[in-house]
């Protein structure tokens, strides 16, 4: 494992030399989960300010706004800016009022769903088997999902972690076939890094991340498993993120808080944007 430095202190030094370090070994993906946040106002000003950005052709950019303004950016976003729904309905249309079909979210040009997010599992009461259904519907309508993952503290401190995920693995992914595993996405997401200003370290994120790609090669195959990015997501930051991306088996983040404020986002894409 590699020798970690205090995480600020590399955010600091981060410039040249761990960036590149970075960006030789891999390209990032950068996913900004808005929750509910934001005014319509609000997203034209961050969309306007992303637009303008120089973008990576390596590194990817997927945005999670409110349904409500994925029309701003079908509209309006940066091409480079790729977009999709924090949650979405296993069924195509129906009397399930307050819901959104994952054929509505792609007639808005949404090419990823968020699915499983912890304050769906615990505040919506979202099972496994749920969220399950959810993915293999997303993969029939051409919809990447981004499966969330996540142990709570008490499960973590009681060495419980490794079979919260792999269970929370098996269930969510129990309709996929490895022929469409190259369309997933994990994020891992422990519950209690999310909104609390304390991040996974990174010796944390390597070990849990080297355990979930064991799990999805034993259940996809070395090839198809191997592939599947794993995005960390929990007070990622841009305090954070230079030390955590040298982390293998990181393929980048899902970032909540730190997302909304467009100035922190673009020093984000920066920490990980390869030079033109
Ligand atoms: P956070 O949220 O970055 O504010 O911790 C991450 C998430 O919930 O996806």
């Amino acid at each position: 494992m590699m020798d970690y430095m205090d995480q600020k202190a590399i955010a600091a030094l981060v410039g040249e030399k761990v960036r590149n370090s970075v960006l030789k070994r891999k390209p990032l993906i950068l996913a900004a989960n808005w929750k509910m946040n934001k005014t319509e106002r609000e997203t034209r000003q961050y969309l306007q300010t992303l637009n303008g950005y120089d973008f990576s052709t390596r590194n990817k950019v997927i945005l999670f706004p409110p349904s409500p303004y994925l029309y701003l950016f079908r509209e309006n976003a940066n091409p480079c800016v790729q977009y999709g729904t924090q949650n979405l309905h296993f069924a195509e249309k129906g009397a399930f009022t307050g819901e959104i079909s994952p054929a509505m979210a792609k007639d808005f040009g949404c090419g990823y769903s968020i699915l499983g997010h912890s304050e769906r599992r615990d505040l919506f009461h979202e099972s496994d088997e749920l969220i399950g259904k959810k993915v293999a519907a997303c993969l029939t309508y051409g919809i990447r999902p981004v499966l969330c993952i996540g142990e709570h503290l008490e499960e973590r401190k009681s060495g419980r972690c490794r079979e919260v995920l792999y269970s929370q693995l098996e269930k969510c992914l129990a309709n996929v076939d490895s022929s469409d595993a190259a369309k997933l996405l994990i994020a891992y997401e422990p519950v209690w890094a999310i909104g609390t200003g304390e991040s996974a370290s990174p010796e944390q994120i390597e070990e849990t991340h080297g355990e979930i790609r064991q799990k999805l090669i034993s259940l996809f195959g070395f090839g198809a498993g191997s592939g599947i990015p794993i995005l960390y997501g929990g007070s990622a930051g841009p305090d954070n993120i230079a030390a955590t991306a040298l982390c293998e088996n990181v393929s980048g983040f899902l970032i909540g808080s730190a997302a909304l404020d467009i100035q922190k986002f673009v020093k984000m894409m920066d920490l990980v944007n390869e030079k033109k």
